[in-house]
């Protein structure tokens, strides 16, 4: 599933522009604890855009991995342009060996691609791998409780979601982003549950879901009424447990 960012790696990032994007990017750092001075690990990177963020923040030493060739050497390119040290590497999730003792891990938009429960078990040991013990984890996935009904009404934010089926024990969708040009990708929710039942049994406690934020002057630019659905039916949950 990592290889269909190969074709998108270049326009992927439009996707945090859109209403939806400015509200999931706003919600992620609400959840992020400080990262001044030090070191975050983001697994499943994409195209650099969260690791630039979490260098911008304060923190350390930031390393990206990710399945899809094309956005690791997307993300590549951004970091020889304008070089502010963060490392970058092609790994599977799922295979990730230990990079490093690192403070804070996160993972977002990838737990969805785990392709079936033994494949999410394996992502969530990987990801314990590369934390101190008390380190702490953010997540980011496709809202488990979503309502398909009121995502039909998304446009107004950006994006279509529709769904297709089921797939290794997931529901499958297929999110259009209308910028210009527009693009599609494939996405996928795991039922209520399945994700937090895997984290605690990989060793993670405290596990706190954080409610949705739109950023100030999106809310004061569209109005409370334009926010309203997103707020109470996200595509997103965003979750911060601790290892041990
Ligand atoms: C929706 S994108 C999100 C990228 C980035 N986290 C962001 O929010 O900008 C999902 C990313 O997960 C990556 N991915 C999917 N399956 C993966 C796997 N098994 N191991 C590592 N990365 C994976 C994809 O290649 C893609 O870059």
């Amino acid at each position: 599933m990592a290889d269909q960012y190969d074709s998108i790696a270049d326009v992927y990032e439009q996707v945090k522009r859109i209403p939806i994007g400015l509200a999931e990017t706003t919600t992620l750092v609400s959840a992020l604890p400080d990262l001044n001075g030090k070191s975050v690990l983001d697994v499943g990177c994409g195209a650099g855009y969260y690791p630039r963020l979490f260098r911008s923040a304060g923190a350390r030493r930031v390393a990206g991995v990710d399945a899809a060739q094309e956005m690791i050497a997307h993300a590549q390119r951004v970091e020889e342009r304008d070089p502010i040290g963060i490392s970058y590497e092609l790994y599977d999730a799922a295979e990730l060996p230990v990079m490093g003792a690192f403070d804070v891990v996160t993972a977002i938009w990838l737990l969805g691609y785990a392709p079936g429960a033994d494949a999410l078990d394996a992502m969530v040991t990987r990801l314990a791998a590369n934390l101190v013990p008390g380190g702490e984890l953010v997540v980011l996935f496709p809202n488990p409780d979503v309502d398909w009904d009121v995502l039909a009404g998304y446009s107004r934010y950006g994006m279509t979601v529709v769904g297709t089926g089921e797939s290794a024990g997931r529901l499958s969708c297929t999110v259009h982003v209308e910028v210009d040009p527009p693009f599609d990708f494939e996405s996928f929710y795991w039922p209520p549950g399945v994700v937090e039942a895997t984290l605690e049994r990989g060793g993670f406690t405290g596990l706190t879901r954080y409610p949705v934020v739109v950023p100030a002057e999106a809310l004061a630019e569209r109005g409370e009424g334009f926010w309203a659905d997103l707020l109470a039916c996200p595509t997103f949950a965003v979750y911060r447990a601790k290892l041990g």
